[in-house]
């Protein structure tokens, strides 16, 4: 038999009532890279293909349920939930850090309820921490049989032979966002209570388990899951083989194999309302014990008028890449419109204050062809001249912007038979050979440990680590 259920992570819902047009809401947009004013729209959109397929009787939502803690915004995002349950469905959700407001002194947390009105953003009436279980409780824990009342972890059946814990892992809603030592052994007990059981189990929390890039984790550690070595550990000596993630708002599929050939996945989730958009959909087989996990989009948003665009390309026009790439045009022809285009991504008083020295400068980033780099590492990137004479004629910009323009929806572009690998990587491995001579402290530094520059690029070139960020096939 196949088991099938949905997973949506990082909605950061924002209800109707909760702005009015201006620069606060269209500025936390940019800010935060979400499409906010289209979540009530782009979730539906997504409800309705979940509805669509009658073998699915669950939706996983992975937390930062809402923008920023308010309850104008759960209260709405919970009506859509129950649209859901009313039809039969199981909604089950974790909350993060975006769905409480900070208490000061009693947590890092760093976000606080608001509603965006024309001039700026007033104080809206809050949800805190410790009112977020009994807030989503019919959102999982009710269905659950464990739950872990510090923490809103819960374990509960998905199907015959397939168990879920959904751990949340508030922590202190920034520099620790994890169990406790309470909930670390709760986690444990819960795994083996299911294996005794005869049950396969999957884990879904918020933080990545597995940066999405080496880099990430070295730049930026405390945005992992906390105590990630030590769910590494679990997961490998237990045999847990999936874990499902969100916070990074980036589509990446990554193994972990420790000393001993132990592995597991992570599979994080692009964010709902960022990037491409997209949710996974999970296909258990309960003889094999196969898990199946392919990616869905959506094509148009309801209730929104996107003129014209489909959901993706809108969504994209909102993420910083994709303001740059819909301005560029202008550059030349309608200095104006294009420091309105690219504002939040560029210093937009600089360019309004020194106009002909940025357009300078735009505009030779805007001439540069793809020759350019390729003489810069023809020592290392085993092109001939005439391909590199061929290059004269392709911008370097737009390839550029192809690789950024991958980030959050995953799958970078180019594999190592392109001609964009072979210039964009001779560029890295001459630095990389210029740092291995003169050892250039500061540089060093910028890298994860016993990685190149090359290491670093060639991550965000291609998915050199599964295959592929939108689906795999994991042996229970
Ligand atoms: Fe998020
Ligand atoms: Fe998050």
């Amino acid at each position: 038999m196949k088991y099938t259920f949905y997973l949506l992570t990082d909605p950061h819902y924002l209800a109707p009532e909760s702005w009015v047009e201006g620069e606060p809401v269209n500025g936390r947009e940019r800010g935060d890279q979400i499409a906010l004013k289209a979540t009530p729209g782009i979730f539906d959109s997504f409800a309705e293909k979940f509805l669509a397929d009658e073998t699915a009787d669950t939706l996983l939502i992975t937390g930062d349920l809402v923008n920023a803690g308010a309850v104008t915004d759960h209260e709405s995002f919970k009506k859509r939930l129950d649209a859901l349950k009313a039809k039969g469905k199981r909604v089950w959700v974790t909350t993060a850090t975006h769905d409480y407001s900070s208490q000061g002194g009693r947590d890092e947390n760093i976000f606080g309820a608001v509603r965006y009105i024309e001039d700026r953003s007033e104080p809206a009436e809050s949800v805190y921490k410790t009112e977020l279980l009994p807030l989503y409780y019919d959102y999982g824990p009710a269905d659950a049989d464990s739950v872990h009342e510090e923490s809103g972890s819960y374990s509960a059946k998905l199907c015959e032979g397939l168990r879920l814990i959904m751990i949340n892992d508030n922590g202190n809603g920034r520099s620790f966002c994890g169990l406790f030592a309470d909930g670390v052994k709760w986690l444990s007990d819960e795994i083996d209570k299911a294996q005794n059981a005869g049950e396969k189990v999957i884990l879904a929390v918020h933080h990545p388990v597995i940066a999405p890039w080496e880099i990430y984790r070295h730049v930026a550690d405390f945005e992992m899951y906390g105590g990630y070595k030590d769910l590494s550990r679990l997961m490998c000596e237990k045999g847990v083989r999936v874990i499902f993630t969100g916070h990074t708002h980036v589509q990446n599929i990554r193994k972990y194999e420790d000393e001993n050939g132990n592995y597991f996945y992570d599979v994080s989730t692009v964010a709902m309302g960022s990037a491409c958009g997209k949710m996974r959909k999970i296909t258990f087989d309960t003889e094999t014990k196969v898990l199946d996990v392919t990616s869905i989009g959506i094509e148009t948003i309801k209730g929104l008028d996107t003129g014209g665009k489909s959901a993706s390309e809108y969504i994209y026009g909102l993420n910083f890449i994709g303001l740059l790439e819909n301005s560029l045009p202008y550059l030349r022809t309608d200095w104006n419109r294009f420091v309105d285009g690219v504002r939040g991504l560029l210093p937009t008083d600089q360019l309004k204050a020194h106009p002909a020295l940025w357009k300078k400068a735009l505009k030779s980033a805007d001439n540069l062809k793809m020759s350019t780099p390729a003489k810069f590492g023809k020592k290392y990137n085993g092109l001939g001249k005439e391909e590199i004479k061929e290059l004269k004629s392709m911008p370097a910009l737009p390839e550029i912007i192809k690789v950024i323009k991958h980030i959050y929806p995953g799958n970078g572009p180019f594999g190592p038979d392109t001609v964009q690998y072979k210039v964009f990587t001779g560029v890295t491995r001459r630095v990389d050979h210029i740092q291995e001579k003169l050892h250039i402290k500061k540089l060093a530094e910028l890298l994860p440990e016993g990685q190149t520059l090359t290491d670093v690029l060639v991550s965000f070139l291609y998915n050199d680590r599964t295959g592929d960020d939108d689906a795999i096939t994991i042996q229970l």
